[in-house]
């Protein structure tokens, strides 16, 4: 394990930036966000590359606008229509930052804040935050710690979170990767695999319609490996609504245990990554957004160079019964993993 200086934030504060190794891979880590700033993982010829884009130093971290690379997005990722849920018979009203919905809970992101560093070792480290009651519009106070843990042949992050008061609770992990190394151009011609038979369509506004869509014989389905690329300009409305892949895509099997949710691999270095988690979604952003980002290495970031993988409850689940509910009870432990095998 090794810690140095991330750099200063324009409070003045600093903030430091955590390596850790093992034979197979190494990250990096900074108390800022709590974000995975560097994944490096082993091609065919056993060179490290780094498959995630990133910052420098914290002063891309500090000043990213709307990216969240390599961030913990919480207390609920994706989007909230309206901006606002029931709970309990009351109402609850989040930031509008994204027209009038609320997109990753808002304008004061976990992202943004100084996270404490429970603990650090040569194949862990965790991170805690502590959400007061009413924090981006939440109920109740939350303490919250994400866990990195290096394992022989992968990486898992643990979210653990309790809170005093019945709460939403959807946090992931919003790493942009590019399995070819980070700002090495397009992830169109990456090939996934998504073990969903079903999808969540949107509307214009990326907030569901309340459907749930088969992927069956529609550019969604990635049932079978394909390339990113091959069906992305299809002519399939939910497909425009979010200009190329931007869903969420519901996990086969669904019963609260890890089940295996994306296999995806680089065409250039043929890295292959696993993706396991115990949540029943799994948002695919495709970098749709992406432009012109100042990224790590003096590489800069376009549209389509980036993919990221969320694992998460469906987008908008608190306002729709008929999806998994993101509610935790109050005094009860949130347990979610997220596994990244590579081979
Ligand atoms: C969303 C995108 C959004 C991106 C960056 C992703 O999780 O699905 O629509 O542009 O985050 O904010």
């Amino acid at each position: 394990m090794k810690s140095e200086g991330f750099g200063k934030l324009t409070t003045g504060e600093n903030t430091t930036l955590y390596t850790l190794s093992n034979e197979q891979l190494t990250i990096t880590v900074s108390d800022f966000g709590g974000s995975m700033v560097n994944l490096w993982v082993k091609d065919k010829q056993g060179n490290p590359v780094d498959i995630v884009l990133g910052f420098d130093n914290v002063s891309g971290y500090e000043g990213d606008d709307g990216t969240y690379i390599g961030c913990n997005v919480g207390r609920n990722a994706n989007r909230i229509h309206n901006a606002g849920f029931f709970l309990n018979g009351k109402k609850y009203e989040l930031d509008k930052n994204e027209g009038t919905n609320n997109l990753h809970s808002g304008f004061n992101p976990y992202s943004k804040r100084m996270w404490k560093v429970n603990s650090v070792n040569d194949n862990s480290i965790s991170l805690f935050l502590f959400s007061p009651h009413m924090d981006q519009g939440f109920p109740g106070n939350m303490d919250l710690t994400v866990t990195y843990l290096l394992e022989a042949n992968g990486l898992k992050i643990t979210y653990d979170a309790s809170c005093d008061e019945d709460t939403v609770i959807n946090i992931t992990n919003h790493s942009y990767f590019n399995l070819n190394g980070q700002g090495s151009g397009t992830i169109l011609k990456h090939k996934v695999k998504i073990n969903a038979d079903s999808f969540i369509p949107v509307d214009t506004n990326s907030i569901p319609t309340g459907d749930i869509g088969n992927v069956s014989g529609t550019p969604m389905d990635f049932t079978v490996s394909k390339a990113i690329g091959k069906d992305i300009e299809s002519d399939f409305e939910t497909l425009h609504n979010t200009g190329g892949y931007d869903h969420n895509w519901c996990i086969n099997n669904y019963d609260g245990t890890l089940k295996e949710a994306v296999v995806a691999e680089g065409d250039m270095t043929g890295i292959k990554m696993m993706i396991f988690t115990d949540y029943p979604g799994i948002q695919m952003y495709v970098g749709n957004f992406l432009d012109d980002i100042k990224g790590k290495e003096g590489k800069v970031y376009n549209r389509r160079e980036g993919i990221c993988f969320e694992p998460q409850f469906y987008p908008d689940s608190v306002n729709h019964e008929n999806f998994y509910s993101p509610v935790c009870k109050a005094n009860q432990p949130f347990h979610k993993e997220i596994i990244y095998r590579f081979e």
